[in-house]
């Protein structure tokens, strides 16, 4: 088996969660007013997430004999999360109606990854899809609820 459905997802999720790292970054840098000294190192928490399943998951592709995006340009041009420079002034409501798309957009992407993997009898690469997206419903809810929306997941 050579699960070559599973690393093309894999690899896929490497360039859109470095994308994310960026566009949590920008929220956290950009950010004013409103609630900042909270929010300001909540983004700090998120994106140590984002990074740790980046790891996990670039680290699953080499697993499987694959080799993960790694450079600047190779993230901008396959992600499917994209990046508008950094502007103050921006509401941090707004960003965060950006970031939960960002976050819908992964969950999709992850399902995808747990039909792809399990068709593969790719079980771990599975498991690691189903943990991500835990995480990413759980905080999709916890930044709706920020927002006064119900989470809409389902
Ligand atoms: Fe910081």
């Amino acid at each position: 088996m050579s699960y070559e459905k599973s690393k093309l997802v894999l690899n896929q999720a490497v360039a859109d969660l470095s994308a994310m790292s960026a566009l949590i970054h920008q929220i956290h840098w950009y950010m004013r007013g409103e609630d900042f000294l909270h929010l300001h190192p909540q983004m700090d928490e998120y994106r140590d997430a984002i990074e740790g399943q980046l790891d996990e998951i670039s680290e699953r592709l080499i697993t499987l004999g694959g080799a993960p995006w790694s450079t600047l340009t190779e993230f901008s041009e396959n992600s499917k999360i994209k990046l508008e420079s950094g502007l103050y002034g921006v509401a941090t409501t707004k960003r965060f109606e950006e970031l939960v798309l960002a976050l819908r957009y992964l969950s999709d992407l992850y399902k995808e990854g747990i039909s792809t993997a399990d068709g593969e009898d790719d079980y771990v690469t599975s498991d690691i899809f189903h943990a991500g997206l835990a995480w990413l419903e759980k905080t999709i809810w916890m930044l709706q609820a920020e927002l006064g929306k119900e989470p809409e997941i389902a």
